[in-house]
């Protein structure tokens, strides 16, 4: 066995159909420059060991028992699904020595951008380099999920196949993933209200809101489907300004099922108002990130105007590279 093995695995960016993906629709996502990287050694006694460091958690795992060594009182809910993740490696491969992790991650932590997938995606690649298991990428996936039900309840698995996949993805649930042959670049601006959300409980709010309106909640999932088919034609024309218009008919439905807020919806109109050619909220929403699509001249105006309205922009590239191993 290695001494040690490491592995990084990209956040996403939902550009279609988040929330619509839970109920069985397509949605559109590619994966961006922003990296979780984990690296993997052995220990000597049986102990799961994980340092993240930009989150500032660590502890491990003793049988079923967690120890927090640093991190406050949400320390043992951040731990949990890495375990997870460990546990579930060695259920697949039969490896059950100890082992510690350390997580680097670039990614802002409950923001909507995939950070608990990748750290998920890494940890399975990173494990899987350690110990040479060959494990497929759809192994990678089903470990990882196991760990997104731990954080989000009742997930799709796009930000796992994202960040797994790399690139433009078309996902759908029991279908899986579509690679998308598409060579664009999309200049997207992030923008980060800096509002940590649990991605678990807008999902639960979407699904109380269908119990109670059926019919109407219904037919806006199935418009979403239909978006993301309209978006897949403009994205093939390289019609960047229809993109746009279908970006903005998409957060509209996704106020409609009530997981806009006020700081969204402010840095969305900042976006639309400095030239954006469409602008919406992208993954679970109730804070977390917007995005705005952008042309090559307005990309720092639309910057700056989400800063002047309380976000933190980034300016990233879609990665076309999913999870690797690294040196
Ligand atoms: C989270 O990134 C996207 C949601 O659609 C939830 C999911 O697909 O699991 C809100």
């Amino acid at each position: 066995m290695k001494e040690s093995a490491s592995a990084s695995a990209p956040g996403k960016v939902i550009l279609f159909g988040e929330h619509f993906v839970v109920y069985g629709k397509p949605a559109l996502a590619t994966a961006i420059d922003m990296r979780v990287t984990v690296k993997a050694r052995p220990r000597r006694d049986a102990r799961i060991f994980v340092n993240s460091i930009d989150v500032k958690v660590s502890g491990y795992c003793d049988g079923d028992v967690i120890h927090i060594c640093d991190g406050d009182s949400k320390a043992g809910r951040k731990l949990e699904p890495i375990f997870s993740v460990v546990r579930h490696f060695q259920n697949v491969t039969g490896k059950s020595g100890g082992v510690e992790l350390e997580i680097k991650s670039e990614i802002p932590a409950s923001s909507g951008l995939g950070s608990s997938a990748a750290v998920s995606v890494a940890s399975a690649s990173a494990l899987d380099r350690l110990f040479n298991t060959g494990l497929s990428r759809d192994e990678i996936f089903k470990i990882s999920m196991e760990a997104e039900k731990i954080v989000h309840g009742n997930p799709s698995g796009i930000d796992p196949a994202a960040s797994i996949y790399g690139g433009f993805i078309l996902y759908q649930k029991g279908k899986g993933v579509e690679r998308l042959d598409l060579d664009i670049d999309l200049p997207i601006i992030i923008g980060d209200t800096q509002m940590e959300r649990s991605t678990g409980e807008m999902v639960n709010r979407v699904s109380q809101l269908r119990t109670r309106y059926p019919a109407l909640i219904d037919k806006i999932v199935c418009l979403g489907e239909e978006i993301v088919t309209q978006a897949l034609e403009a994205l093939k024309n390289r019609n960047l300004e229809a993109l746009g218009e279908i970006m903005n008919i998409n957060h509209s439905l996704l106020n409609a099922i009530g997981v806009s807020n006020m700081r969204i919806e402010r840095l969305v109109q900042a976006a639309r108002d400095a030239g954006a050619l469409g602008a919406k909220l992208t993954g679970a929403g109730g804070g977390g990130c917007i995005i705005a699509l952008g042309t090559r001249d307005k990309i720092s105006g639309i910057a700056e105007a989400i800063q002047n309205a309380g976000g933190r922009p980034y300016i990233t590239k879609r990665s076309m590279d999913g999870v690797r191993f690294e040196e």
